[in-house]
C-alpha cells in the first residue's frame, strides 16, 4: 500500500501553525476591511448555496490549507477512490459508493467487470419492485395491497433510509408509510409492529453482511409476529408451505450475502444485492435505499442519485479553490488540529432533516474515529470530531447557550431551504420567514457577538454586563437550497461523504473500515451465557461486569 504522507511533516502544516499563532480572530473587522468577503467565500455547488465567510479564515489560511491538500497528495488519493483502487486497505476493498450514482451509460471497470452495468441491473430490479408495490400489483398473502413497509436494519442499513425517508416525506406516495426497526431492544420491534396489520405489511431485511445480531434477531421476531398474526386472523393455513408463501409475499431482503438471505428463508428472487465495495454508511444510494425508492418512487430515487452524482463530479473536477467538499473538509482539519475543536454541530433549519445529524454521526465518526494510519503506524495528530445536532429552532432553546458563550470552540453547519413544503401564515406573517429569520440571526450572533459597550448601551446594570457579552468569532458555515428535493438530499449526503474523505486523507487513516465496533460485539456474545445464568461464564468476567450482571440477575423479574 502507499504509505500515507504524514501531514504534520509538511511545509503547509508548519505554515498553518504559524498562521494560527498570528491569527487574532475578528470577523467584525474582517468583514469591514473586506466588503467582498461574503462574496469571496460563497460558493454554489449544484443546487447548494454555501457561505463559508463566517469561518475563521482569510485567503492566506485557505491557500495554506489547499497547499496541505496537495502535499498529502489528495488529488491522487481522490482519483484512486473514484477509479476503484483498493483504498480500504485493512479490508482490501475498493471504495466505490460513487459508482452507485453513475449514469447508466458510464463505464467503470473494476477487476474486469463494468460495475456500472451491475449497479443499474439492481436499480432496474428495485424500481420494478417499487412500482409493483406502489401500484398495488404486489399483494400480500391475503390479496391486499401493501400499506406499510418496515425496514429492519441497523447502522448504515437503517440510518440512511430513515433519514432520507423523513427528509422526503412530502414526496412519498399517499397511503404508503415506512417504519424502521433497528435496536435489539425488544421495545423497538414491539412498538413498531403494535398497531400494524400483517396482511398489508412488507418487511425489508437490510443487512450488508446478513450476520448482524440485531437485524437477524429483529427479522426473526418480525417473521414470527407475521406468521402468528396471519394464522390467528385465519389468513394462512397451518402448513409449512403456507408459511413459506406468506414469507415470500411479506419479506424481501437487501444484502451483499445473497446465500445467507436464502438460508433465512427469503426467496432469492426477492433479494436485492450490492457489493462489498460499498461501505454500510455509504450505502443509502444502493439497494439499501429500497424503502425510500418505494416511498418516493423510481423517478424520485433517480433524482436523488442525480444529486449525489452532481456533487461527485464537482468534487472530482472542480479546481481546488472552488471545490466545496475539499474546502469544507480542510476547514474541519483547521479547527480540529489548529484550534483543538472537539466537536462539530450540524443544525438543520428544516424539520424534515431532523435525522440528518444522527446519520452524519455514523458517516463521520465511524469513518474518521481512528488512532492508526492506513499503514498501521500511530496517527500524528488528532483525528475525528464528535458530530451532533438537532433541528433549529429546538436547539436554540436547549444547547445554543454553550455554542454562544461556552469556553469551547464549536464549528457549526447551519442548513436551510428557501421554500417550505408547507407555506403557512400566522396572521400576516409567513411562518417560514420567521423560521429563517432565526437561521440568519444565529449565524450573525455567533460571528459578530455583542460587546460590553453595546450591552451597556441597552441600559444593562454594570454587574451583569459580563454575563451578557457575546464574544463572537464562533465559526459557522451556512448551507442553503431552494427546496428540499430528492436531488438536494443526495447532494447534501455526497457533500458530507467527500468532506469526510478529505479529512481522512489529511490524517492518513483508512476512513472505510470500522474495526472499532468489533470488540464490543464479540464481548456481548461472550457475556450472553452469563446473562442467561451460566455461573462459570459469570465467574470469567471482570469484577465490575460480574457485579453488574449479578445485580441484573437478582433484579430481573
Ligand atoms: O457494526 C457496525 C456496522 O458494521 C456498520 O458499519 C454497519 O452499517 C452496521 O454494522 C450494519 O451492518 P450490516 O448492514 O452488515 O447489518
Amino acid at each position: 500500500m502507499t504509505t500515507p504522507v504524514d501531514a504534520t511533516t509538511t511545509e503547509a502544516w508548519e505554515d498553518l501553525r504559524t498562521l494560527k499563532d498570528a491569527l487574532v480572530p475578528d470577523l467584525r473587522a474582517w468583514f469591514t476591511a473586506d466588503p467582498s468577503r461574503a462574496e469571496k467565500f460563497t460558493f454554489d455547488l449544484a443546487d447548494l448555496h454555501i457561505d463559508l465567510s463566517k469561518n475563521l479564515i482569510d485567503t492566506d489560511v485557505v491557500d495554506a490549507l489547499l497547499r496541505l491538500a496537495d502535499q498529502v497528495q489528495l488529488p491522487a488519493r481522490r482519483e484512486a477512490m473514484f477509479s476503484g483502487e483498493r483504498i480500504n486497505v485493512t479490508e482490501d476493498r475498493s471504495v466505490l459508493h460513487t459508482a452507485l450514482r453513475l449514469p447508466a451509460d458510464a463505464e467503470l471497470v473494476v477487476d474486469g467487470r463494468n460495475v456500472v452495468a451491475d449497479v443499474h441491473e439492481v436499480l432496474d430490479k428495485m424500481f420494478a419492485f417499487a412500482d409493483r408495490v406502489r401500484s398495488g400489483e404486489w399483494k400480500g398473502v391475503s390479496g391486499k395491497r401493501i400499506e406499510t413497509v418496515v425496514n429492519i436494519g441497523i447502522g448504515g442499513s437503517d440510518l440512511g433510509p430513515v433519514m432520507v425517508y423523513e427528509a422526503l416525506l412530502p414526496y412519498k406516495q399517499q397511503g404508503l408509510t415506512c417504519r424502521f426497526i433497528s435496536n435489539i431492544d425488544p421495545a423497538d420491534c414491539a412498538e413498531t409492529l403494535a398497531d400494524l396489520d400483517p396482511s398489508t405489511t412488507l418487511f425489508i431485511v437490510a443487512s450488508k453482511t446478513f450476520t448482524t445480531l440485531e437485524t437477524l434477531t429483529n427479522a426473526r421476531m418480525a417473521r414470527d409476529w407475521l406468521l402468528r398474526a396471519l394464522a390467528a386472523d385465519g389468513e394462512i393455513a397451518d402448513t409449512d408451505e403456507a408459511r413459506r408463501g406468506a414469507i415470500a409475499k411479506h419479506f424481501v431482503a437487501v444484502s451483499t450475502a445473497l446465500d445467507k438471505v436464502a438460508e433465512f428463508g427469503i426467496d432469492p428472487v426477492n433479494a436485492f444485492g450490492f457489493w462489498n465495495w460499498v461501505g454500510g454508511r455509504y450505502s443509502v444510494d444502493s439497494a439499501v435505499g429500497l424503502s425510500v425508492a418505494i416511498a418516493i418512487g423510481p423517478d424520485g430515487f433517480r433524482d436523488f442519485l442525480g444529486g449525489f452524482h452532481a456533487v461527485d463530479e464537482h468534487f472530482r473536477t472542480t479546481p481546488a479553490e472552488r471545490n466545496v467538499p475539499l474546502l469544507m473538509g480542510l476547514l474541519n482539519v483547521w479547527y480540529v488540529n489548529f484550534f483543538d475543536a472537539h466537536s462539530h454541530a450540524v443544525l438543520p433549519y428544516a424539520q424534515y432533516l431532523h435525522r440528518f445529524p444522527a446519520y452524519l454521526q455514523q458517516l463521520t465518526m465511524e469513518s474518521n474515529g481512528k488512532s492508526v494510519r492506513a499503514d498501521g503506524t500511530p496517527v500524528t495528530s488528532q483525528t475525528g470530531e464528535i458530530f451532533w445536532g438537532e433541528p433549529g429552532t429546538n436547539g436554540q432553546h436547549a444547547f445554543y447557550q454553550l455554542i454562544h458563550q461556552g469556553t469551547r470552540l464549536i464549528p457549526a453547519d447551519f442548513i436551510a431551504v428557501a421554500n417550505p413544503a408547507h407555506p403557512t401564515k400566522d396572521g400576516d406573517a409567513d411562518v417560514h420567514g420567521l423560521f429563517l429569520a432565526n437561521f440568519f440571526a444565529q449565524t450573525a450572533a455567533l460571528a459578530f457577538g455583542k460587546t460590553a459597550d453595546e450591552v451597556r448601551a441597552e441600559g444593562t446594570p454594570e454587574a451583569i454586563v459580563p454575563a451578557r457579552v457575546f464574544k463572537g468569532n464562533r465559526p459557522t458555515t451556512s448551507i442553503m437550497a431552494a427546496e428540499l428535493t430528492p436531488s438536494v438530499v443526495g447532494q447534501l449526503i455526497a457533500l458530507y461523504e467527500h468532506i469526510t474523505f478529505v479529512q481522512g486523507i489529511v490524517w492518513g487513516i483508512d476512513s472505510f473500515d470500522q474495526w472499532g465496533v468489533e470488540l464490543g460485539k464479540k464481548l456481548a456474545l461472550e457475556i450472553a451465557p452469563a446473562v442467561f445464568g451460566d455461573a462459570e461464564a459469570l465467574s470469567r468476567q471482570d469484577p465490575s461486569t460480574r457485579s453488574l450482571v449479578s445485580w441484573y440477575l437478582e433484579t430481573r423479574a
